[in-house]
């Protein structure tokens, strides 16, 4: 089998099952994922081939070296070999990191390919005139120590150091799609006019000529394919002489459109440079079709139809850091399904492209933002960096329909006023996609010391943690009226809320919020809060979306509170995505049109005294609640919340059953209480009231 039948072979097949998008080169894509050395520390030459690697540890990618706690940051080096063919004339090599953390400094056979900085955009290196038949030695040395001209400066969540995401092989022909520009794909795909009738669409691709002579005739063949893989429109265009780039237009009549969760309908667009009836080069980039609009008073329209984004807010985290595998996200990507979300933010930086893909495959609405989280610095060294880590992220994801916005800051209120730098970037965005707004995320503090700032971008959502870090639950609804007041011009959503909960600890009648720095963060008290913030965002039809912090436990290496280190614990799953927590429910049974019925407080398992409230999620009817066989009547319903606010529970084992139907099906749940008043349980501290003010507290 020659080495390029197989690709194509591959790629018709992953067309034909509608998994597109992702694929750079049909030629040759190669993953570099095992046989790596690695070495937590800055050796002098570790760059030169003759450099021994023999006592480095093996490892495969993705990988870091960061457990959980920050004073790992530091220096690393991946050393890898690369078997390589002799070239045949014309052939190029390029290698393709999807990221590192923060900066990478890359050589092949002990020359330097460059230097990438920015923890969280893929950048690409070409080889060809650098590599040699037979092994070639690859050395990366990456370093996440902090640096002044680098975004994140400071942050709630763990700066991970290492190859974390894939690296690649590519292999083209002397002419091809170019990779070499900001690490894109080198296919920028973009829409307008799309309406039921017709949608317009434009393909600019970007081309890189090595040839040795020029003049074999060679062209752009694109192909829009629909869902199945059969070609819907088809365009070639003569490559002229030192073309950098072809542009294509196409109208689509009748198009499919994108339609969120509901039908997330995705075209392709293949891009194919051939000459003399041979292919050289190959991209396939996703196409979904669809418009998106924020209105002041309407909030936000997908298609022309009010469409309310319920939106939670994921970190690229597991229990395993930012290493995480395709299978990591695709669990992640479930669990959004299965609250029925149908909305994310993927906080404070770009994600993987492969999560975006998920997004545009699950019809989830996606926020990406940049790294500009806290605080900026007023330099030339950071402003360009920070320009071309957003340019990063539009050039590599601007043609995944999911993403609705770029958002440009999360929280700027420490240090320089970041008025000029965020108008810069907003400029950037929209000559670089003027097809997507700009948002932010913005907070108490930053109205207060910048606010200058918060008008900039073209929609604008709010921070805010009531019942947590200051107020009642309650007081939501003042605040995002006062929001929306504040923002004079700009559509408003809500882009994080919430409250800590460790699964551990218990708290029934809870009526004060704990301290949010405290060691006790009871479960009950997060359901509070989830419970009145939602109430307060769902009857406001002016909020475009909403994003609650934070669908997972993370890792923060700041943080020590709710008796756990190193972990945001505002999660509604922990961290190692094994427990559902109560509140993860409530929105289930609030937003999911599955059958739910849930007892909450399942985990306060051993009870010291008799008397309890017992608490019931459902978007059921019918709930019926049953203690130890004998039904108990007198629930008292809030939309999905069922309440008995006494039940009274016998020494021993206690058995709580609930029963209900949902468009005919039945559900059921059940827990055992054990009332046991000499057992040992974690109690909570006496009570000092909502006290503590630490450098979470807004
Ligand atoms: C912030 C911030 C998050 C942080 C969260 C919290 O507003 O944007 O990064 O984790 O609040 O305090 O939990």
């Amino acid at each position: 089998m020659s080495r390029s039948f197989f690709p194509r072979f591959a790629f018709v097949l992953l067309i034909s099952l509608g998994l597109v998008s992702g694929l750079r080169a049909a030629l040759s894509d190669e993953v570099l994922a095992t046989d790596w050395s690695f070495f937590k520390g800055d050796p002098a030459g570790a760059e030169q081939p003759t450099f021994s690697d023999s006592t480095w540890e093996k490892v495969t990618l993705p990988h870091t070296w960061t457990a959980m706690d920050e004073n790992t940051r530091g220096f690393g080096w991946y050393r890898r070999t690369i078997d390589l063919p002799a070239q045949s004339p014309g052939q190029r090599y390029f290698l393709r990191f999807e990221a590192a953390s923060l900066v990478a400094d890359v050589y092949l056979n002990g020359k330097k390919l460059g230097q990438h900085r920015g923890g969280f955009t893929s950048f690409c290196y070409e080889i060809t005139d650098v590599m040699k038949p037979g092994a070639n030695q690859l050395a990366v040395r990456v370093d996440n120590t902090r640096f002044e001209d680098i975004a994140p400066l400071s942050g709630d969540f763990t700066i991970f150091g290492g190859l974390y995401r894939d690296v690649h092989l590519l292999k083209t022909d002397g002419l091809c799609i170019n990779p070499l520009i900001d690490g894109a794909p080198g296919v920028a795909v973009s829409q307008s006019n799309v309406t039921p009738a017709s949608a317009a669409i434009k393909v600019v691709t970007a081309l890189s000529d090595k040839r040795a002579t020029k003049t074999a005739p060679a062209a752009v063949q694109t192909t829009i394919l629909d869902a199945t893989g059969n070609p819907v429109a088809a365009q070639t265009t003569p490559i002229g002489m030192n073309a950098s780039s072809i542009t294509q237009q196409f109208a689509l009549p009748k198009p499919h459109l994108w339609n969120g969760i509901a039908d997330p309908y995705l075209y392709s667009v293949k891009v194919a440079v051939v000459s003399g009836g041979k292919v050289l080069d190959t991209v396939t980039q996703p196409l979904g079709l669809r418009t998106i609009a924020f209105s002041k008073t309407n909030g936000l329209t997908l298609n022309g139809r009010p469409y309310r984004m319920l939106g939670v807010c994921r970190h690229q985290d597991s229990a395993h850091g930012w290493a995480i595998s395709k299978a990591d996200q695709d669990a992640d990507m479930a669990l959004i399904r299965e609250i029925g979300a149908n909305a994310v933010r993927l906080a404070h930086y770009p994600h993987s492209d492969y999560f975006y893909e998920l997004c545009d495959r699950n019809g989830i609405l996606a926020w990406a933002e940049v790294p500009n989280v806290n605080e900026i610095r007023d330099t030339p060294a950071f402003t360009e960096n920070a320009r071309q880590q957003l340019r990063e992220l539009i050039r590599q994801q601007g043609n995944h329909p999911s993403i609705f916005a770029w958002s440009l800051w999360n929280e700027l209120g420490l240090n320089a006023e970041p008025t000029k730098l965020i108008t810069q970037l907003k400029q950037d965005a929209h000559q670089l996609d003027p097809s997507r707004p700009t948002t932010a995320a913005a907070d108490g503090r930053v109205r207060d010391k910048f606010p200058n700032v918060c008008p900039v971008t073209d929609i604008l959502a709010l921070n805010k943690y009531p019942g947590w870090y200051e107020g009642t639950p309650e007081s939501m609804n003042g605040l995002l009226d006062g929001f929306q007041k504040f923002a004079a011009r700009q559509p408003v959503g809500v882009s994080e809320y919430g409250a800590g909960a460790n699964i551990l600890q218990h708290e029934q009648n809870l009526t004060t919020r704990p301290a949010p720095n405290g060691q006790w963060h009871p479960e009950e008290w997060q359901n509070t809060v989830h419970e009145a913030d939602w109430a307060a965002i769902a009857k406001r039809p002016f909020i475009w979306g909403s994003f609650l912090w934070n669908l997972f436990d993370f890792a923060s290496a700041g943080r020590n509170e709710g008796n756990m280190r190193s972990i945001n614990d505002k999660g509604l799953i922990t961290r190692d995505r094994k427990i559902k927590k109560d509140a993860f429910y409530f929105y289930k049974a609030s937003w999911s049109p599955e059958p739910v019925v849930y007892i909450t407080s399942r985990r306060d398992a051993v009870r010291l005294v008799p008397n309890t409230p017992i608490k019931v999620y459902s978007n059921a009817d019918n709930v019926q609640l049953k203690l130890n066989g004998v039904p108990l009547p007198g629930a008292q319903r809030t939309g999905v919340i069922y309440r008995w606010p006494s039940a009274t529970l016998r020494p021993g084992d206690n058995i709580v059953e609930v029963s209900a139907t949902r468009a005919g099906k039945a559900v059921t749940d059940r827990v055992v209480w054990k009332l046991d008043p000499t057992a040992k349980v974690p109690l909570p501290p006496a009570k000092k009231g909502a006290t503590g003010h630490d450098a979470h507290v807004k």
